[in-house]
């Protein structure tokens, strides 16, 4: 049921422990998403998992109880955070390569290569060298060559880092087809909207330590100690920051113009009389939002540092 389990991970880069106690587990056919700001361990970690780095402590299982990661190799995928690509090469040369590494030789080899491409929507551009492609579409040849010769668990280190939109969301679309089609996959990313959008479950990462796992609902209910209101307001009330912090039940009160920013406790219900107090200060109340509660709200909450640094 799970195609890899981390198990006590520890890792040394000379004195300095960047791995500490690490452990998840990501079930079959799941897109597993890990968090974090720069320097968190995320590439460190994914190295572990793809045998590029040595493990220090602990131990990775992956399915069946495989624990030798070269017996694993070969069903594994891997975009490496930096793009390895052969410039020289056309799009259809570097597919190649990389395919026949796996032992794959002709008519299939070819049927790969032309599947490859055609996934990633680079079909039109196979002659051409990669010296003369965009970043978006390296990205995208980069996945080509990491799921031609279909891995089962396919790793990706940041694979959205400095594309254009439309790269991007072929590239998310991918990702998505590759869970449909049976893949289970590793997802790293800074940009939490990729993460919460395309992910089942997330594990964030500081400073090499798990700080929460979950899915996103999850992690948002259980981390997320506060509701926050925006109201905006028809007038401009003079004092209603005071008039509101003396609420029982409000933890945090900010006003800018016509806009009132206020957090509660969650449980506390307080709207009925967050109303009132802004009707008897003579405020005509436009809108109220409740503010839902973001993945960078949880990592803000958990760490008090903002994610993307
Ligand atoms: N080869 C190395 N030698 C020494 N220290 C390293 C090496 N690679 C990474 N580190 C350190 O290990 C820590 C984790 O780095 P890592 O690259 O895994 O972070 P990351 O989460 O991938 O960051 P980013 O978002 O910037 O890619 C950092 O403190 C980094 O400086
Ligand atoms: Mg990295």
């Amino acid at each position: 049921m799970y195609i890899l389990q981390a198990k006590h991970l520890d890792k040394f880069y000379g004195k300095t422990k960047v791995i500490k106690d690490v452990s998840f587990s990501i079930k079959k056919g799941q897109i597993y998403g890990l968090l974090g700001p720069n320097g968190a361990g995320k590439s460190t970690l994914i190295k572990m998992i793809a045998g590029i780095e040595k493990v220090d402590e602990g131990e990775i299982i992956f399915e069946e109880e495989v624990k030798n990661i070269n017996r694993y190799k070969r069903n594994m995928g891997i975009l490496t955070q930096d793009i390895a690509l052969y410039p020289s090469f056309t799009a259809h040369e570097n597919i190649s390569f990389f395919c026949s590494l796996y032992s794959y030789r002709g008519k299939e080899l070819r049927k790969r290569v032309d599947r490859a491409s055609e996934f990633v929507g680079l079909t039109d551009c196979k002659n051409k060298k990669v010296e003369e492609f965009s970043g978006g579409m390296m990205r995208r040849l980069h996945l080509a060559c990491a799921i031609a010769h279909t891995p089962k668990l396919i790793i990706m280190d940041e694979p959205t880092v400095g594309i254009d939109p439309q790269s991007r969301n072929h590239i998310l679309k991918s990702v998505k087809q590759l869970k449909n089609e049976g893949a289970s996959i590793i997802y790293t990313s800074h940009y939490i909207e990729e993460i919460e959008e395309i992910c089942d479950e997330i594990c964030i990462l500081d400073k090499g330590e798990i700080i929460a796992k979950g899915n996103s609902e999850y992690l948002k209910s259980y981390y997320m100690r506060n509701n926050t209101y925006i109201i905006i307001l028809k007038n401009k009330v003079d004092n209603i920051e005071n008039a509101i912090k003396k609420i029982d039940g409000i933890s945090y009160v900010s006003v800018s113009n016509r806009e009132i920013k206020c957090s509660c406790s969650k449980g506390i219900n307080i709207l009925q009389k967050l109303v009132n107090t802004i009707c008897n200060n003579g405020g005509v109340i436009e809108s109220i939002k409740n503010e839902l509660p973001t993945l960078e709200n949880v990592f803000l909450n958990i760490t008090g540092e903002k994610l993307r640094n």
